[in-house]
């Protein structure tokens, strides 16, 4: 095979649903990945198979409208290579398979995965660094599922490795890695499938929008500005992305200073703030993080990423 490549999944330590509105985050490469191999061809279209499905994606280039192509998870390929295209690169003719180690709808990225191996085939030979193969992907998800999602997923697969966290700042888009400290381990455990497709993700990006005209940047906002804001729903809102926001930054700290204690403490207010706040947690997933966080090794656990189901993370003495 002439190609073969990979890309991560991840999980998110701390920092959900502060990506969109400038934030910070701090997600994770995790082991398992997807992977695409295959072979150029002549022509321009792209053919891909699936081993989680008897379907074929066919795609005759261009693309004009990702969000309708079948099956599904064709959708993704197509938005990725719009994107490719509209960037002025020529897209070759491939045939190639799909394989994943991701569950797919777990909360574990098996999406921004797909969309980042695409680029990653899509774009071989040619020069596009991380930011670049994020920002496109996230275009191609946008279009594909009409998910308004944040760059956290996409960047961090695209620039990060697995078992090594990297901050994001979503506003100057600089990715650091900020290695965790000896003496802890993260897990995730898969609880329930999610959706962000249609689930109350959007609704979630409009309130925040709404608390940002309301009293500016939320990222600069601190919460005597978040007691000023009279609906009581954009208020809990803005709320928990302004504590989270500070949460990614305090955990990043107790993490240089091998803070164990505290890192497990702030990933437990962060779920809280989910629970309560930012309602993107459901009573299974809460009960999940309360069976997690009676168990001896465990300092912290939360809900990690979109919500409304997924994985729980959590962070672990090591030993
Ligand atoms: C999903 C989105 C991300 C981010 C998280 C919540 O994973 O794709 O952009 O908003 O939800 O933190």
């Amino acid at each position: 095979m002439a190609i073969d490549v990979r890309a991560h999944g991840r999980v998110n330590l701390i920092g959900d649903h502060t990506d969109y509105s400038g934030g910070w985050v701090l997600p994770m490469p995790i082991a398992p990945f997807t992977s695409i191999t295959g072979d150029f061809v002549d022509g321009d279209d792209w053919h891909l198979s699936s081993e989680n499905d008897p379907d074929m994606v066919h795609l005759p280039l261009p693309i004009d409208d990702p969000s309708s192509v079948r099956p599904e998870w064709g959708r993704y390929v197509a938005g990725v290579l719009a994107e490719v295209a509209r960037s002025g690169r020529r897209v070759r003719g491939f045939r190639g398979r799909v394989s994943t180690e991701l569950p797919i709808g777990s909360g574990l990225s098996s999406s921004a995965a797909l969309e980042v191996a695409v680029a990653r085939v899509a774009l071989s030979g040619e020069h596009a660094d991380a930011l670049e193969v994020a920002e496109m992907c996230r275009r191609a998800e946008h279009r594909a599922s009409g998910v308004p999602c944040g760059i956290m997923d996409q960047l961090c697969i695209a620039a990060g490795e697995p078992g090594r966290p990297v901050l994001i700042d979503c506003t100057s888009l600089t990715v650091e890695h900020v290695p965790l400290p000896p003496g802890v381990r993260v897990t995730y455990e898969f609880v329930t499938p999610r959706r962000l497709a249609g689930s109350e993700y959007a609704t979630r990006v409009k309130e925040s929008q709404l608390a940002t005209e309301m009293i500016g940047p939320l990222r600069e906002a601190d919460i005597s500005d978040v007691e000023s804001i009279a609906d009581p729903v954009v208020r809990r809102r803005a709320r928990h992305i302004v504590s989270e926001n500070h949460r990614v930054l305090d955990f990043v700290a107790a993490m240089r200073s091998r803070d164990h204690e505290s890192m497990g403490r702030l990933m437990v207010e962060s779920h809280r703030s989910m629970q309560f706040d930012y309602e993107t947690s459901t009573s299974t997933m809460d009960a999940a993080v309360e069976r997690t966080l009676a168990e001896r090794d465990v300092l912290g656990a939360r809900l990690t990423g979109g919500g409304f189901g997924g994985c729980v993370v959590a962070l672990r003495r090591d030993g």
